[in-house]
């Protein structure tokens, strides 16, 4: 599985997915996630916030919205249509087209810190997220934290074998717009723990928000901050 086809992926979904999130399309965001993780965002009454992989850019809107302490909120992600989209519905907020790529590259230069950098189920692959979490300590401030929404891994395993690796993408549920979906790297719970640990990141808090309708667990999100 290649990054490129991941990235080409998300050039052809750029505005299909604009357009599922602006019209409140996925269920579980609506009724859990997307309030679950701004509130995790909140408690922390932080200054600043760079979203990566901040797709339409949903998350700095809202964060932006509810969070008053918030004085610096950036959008970074890789696909240009995203970022475009990002900038035209908020041109107020500072948006960056980089990938995780640019991040990993650039991560021994001078650059802006960040209190809280998050991730908001944006993370689909193996090696580049394992170096990703041990580039990002080098953008966030002395007390800063990283945090990261995904899928939980108990929901996202299916009838296939509870074990970490490579797994066919698809869109069931989503729009006849969507194309082309992109293979992603399947991770269990120990697995995620043992890549923060081998990250030098410790785990602080996690959360597994439930989903109203089902009573499972409608992802899962982790809080990390740098070993020090
Ligand atoms: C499921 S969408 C989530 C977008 C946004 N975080 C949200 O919650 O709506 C996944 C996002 O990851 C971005 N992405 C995938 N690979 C990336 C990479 N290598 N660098 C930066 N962004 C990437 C995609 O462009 C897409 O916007």
């Amino acid at each position: 599985m290649s990054s490129a086809s991941i990235i080409e992926s998300w050039v052809t979904n750029a505005t299909a997915w604009s357009q599922a999130i602006q019209q409140e399309a996925i269920e579980s965001r609506k009724l859990v996630t997307n309030q679950a993780m701004v509130m995790t965002i909140a408690k922390h009454q932080p200054k600043s916030l760079l979203d990566i992989g901040c797709g339409e850019g949903w998350l700095c809107r809202a964060a932006q919205k509810t969070i008053p302490s918030l004085s610096t909120i950036k959008g970074m992600d890789a696909i240009e249509a995203l970022v475009d989209q990002a900038k035209t519905l908020s041109p107020h907020l500072a948006w960056e087209q980089k990938s995780y790529q640019d991040l990993i590259a650039g991560a021994s230069h001078n650059q802006e810190l960040y209190q809280i950098i998050s991730i908001n189920f944006a993370l689909f692959e193996k090696e580049l997220v394992e170096l990703l979490l041990l580039a990002l300590p080098n953008y966030l401030l002395e007390n800063g934290r990283i945090i990261i929404q995904t899928l939980h891994p108990l929901m996202a395993c299916g009838d296939a074998a509870y074990e970490e690796g490579w797994r066919e993408g698809n869109w069931i549920g989503f729009s006849t717009a969507f194309k082309d979906p992109h293979s992603w790297y399947f991770r269990t719970m120990a697995a995620w723990v043992n890549l923060f640990c081998a990250s030098g990141l410790i785990l602080d808090q996690m959360q597994e928000p439930i989903h109203p309708k089902t009573g499972k667990p409608a992802s899962v999100i982790f809080e990390l901050v740098p070993r020090s």
